[in-house]
């Protein structure tokens, strides 16, 4: 038995904002964001919603694996920005489709999400609960981040992601080889966004918008230290060794945590494809994006090992291999 990829799909907001479009709003310049991060331009939700653009993903994701709504046992939405607090997104995205068969329910593991429900459609199919599932990573991080934040807004965009899983009778060298993920909530407040305060007849919090915060500094030591040893491992579980990796696919926070981890793995540039020069960091949308970016570009051959990695807010990280 093994649990496979079967169809990608991925969705972002017609409006493209470059640096030069930011620095006519704040004091940046496409100079600082590029060096410093390798962004070029983001796309950004003005008329779409965050489910609209995750039930986009899945339907692309669907007809690549041919498979119709119905046949769908399992959705599960990794988001840290739903439209709503209630109904959830995977719920949402259920509703859209028409996926009346399938148990849907939201995850959030921020920028790792999508490993971390990659995990577990991986144990809920290999113990045959479910045939096939959707997992999605959907965000629209501008509701969240502070437009006056130069520090921040600069560095997200927004997107959704998706893959239908199906277990499969194929042999042991097909679909997921191995996994690992990780959480240190000890450190969660390098990156932090609060909620709706507390405002009832009890007590009275104010009514003060939240926005993301974060400890650029910080989240970069913690990236470039665990991603690459979550990789190692993970390739280690599926008794591989980094250099039979034909492609890693890293969460696109930042060009130069990638380097980092490449040259830690000690692996070539040329087996991290990288889209954040355009697409900006979309948190739980990052990694099936550039997942199913690389895979309609024809960049993924058939039995390819290819390797995707997560990192993010909670702290939480999460590693696995694939046979493609
Ligand atoms: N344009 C121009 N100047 C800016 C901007 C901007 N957009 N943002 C900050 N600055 C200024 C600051 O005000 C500061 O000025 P000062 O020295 O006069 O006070 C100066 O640039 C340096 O600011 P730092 O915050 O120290 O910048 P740093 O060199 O650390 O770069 C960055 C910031 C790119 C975020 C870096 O810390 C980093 O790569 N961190 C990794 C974390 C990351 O990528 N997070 C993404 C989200 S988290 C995730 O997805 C896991």
């Amino acid at each position: 038995m093994s649990v496979k990829i079967i169809g990608t799909g991925s969705a972002v907001p017609k409006l493209r904002v470059t640096n030069e479009d930011l620095s006519r709003i704040l004091d940046t310049s496409d100079e600082w964001i590029y060096s410093r991060t390798g962004i070029k331009a983001r796309h950004i939700a003005v008329e779409e919603t965050t489910a609209q653009l995750a039930a986009e993903a899945a339907g692309a994701a669907l007809s690549m694996a041919q498979l119709a709504a119905e046949d769908i046992d399992l959705i599960i939405g990794a988001t840290a920005t739903p439209d709503r607090l209630l109904p959830g997104l995977a719920c949402e995205v259920q509703r859209i489709l028409g996926a009346a068969h399938a148990a849907a329910f939201d995850i959030n593991a921020a920028c790792s999400g999508f490993l971390f429900a990659l995990n577990i459609v991986n144990a809920y199919l290999r113990s045959g609960v479910y045939q096939n599932a959707l997992i999605i990573g959907a965000e629209t991080l501008s509701r969240l981040t502070d437009w006056t934040d130069r520090g921040t807004c600069v560095l997200f965009g927004d997107g959704a992601g998706a893959a239908v899983v199906a277990a499969d009778g194929a042999g042991e060298t097909r679909g997921i080889l191995g996994m690992v993920q990780g959480s240190d909530g000890g450190r969660g407040m390098v990156l932090s966004c609060g909620n709706r305060p507390l405002n009832n007849p009890y007590v009275n919090h104010g009514n003060e918008t939240p926005y993301v915060d974060m400890n650029g500094q910080e989240v970069y030591k913690f990236a470039v230290k665990t991603v690459p040893a979550a990789i190692a491992q993970a390739v280690e579980a599926a008794r591989l060794t980094v250099e039979e990796i034909d492609l890693f696919l890293l969460h696109q926070a930042n060009y130069r945590i990638i380097e980092a981890a490449a040259k830690r793995l000690g692996q070539p540039m040329e087996k991290f494809p990288t889209n954040m020069q355009e697409r900006g960091n979309i948190s739980a949308a990052s990694v099936p994006i550039l997942l199913d970016e690389v895979n309609r570009s024809g960049k993924i051959k058939e039995g390819d090992k290819i390797v995707l990695a997560g990192f993010g807010a909670g702290l939480t990280w999460g590693a696995a291999v694939l046979g493609w």
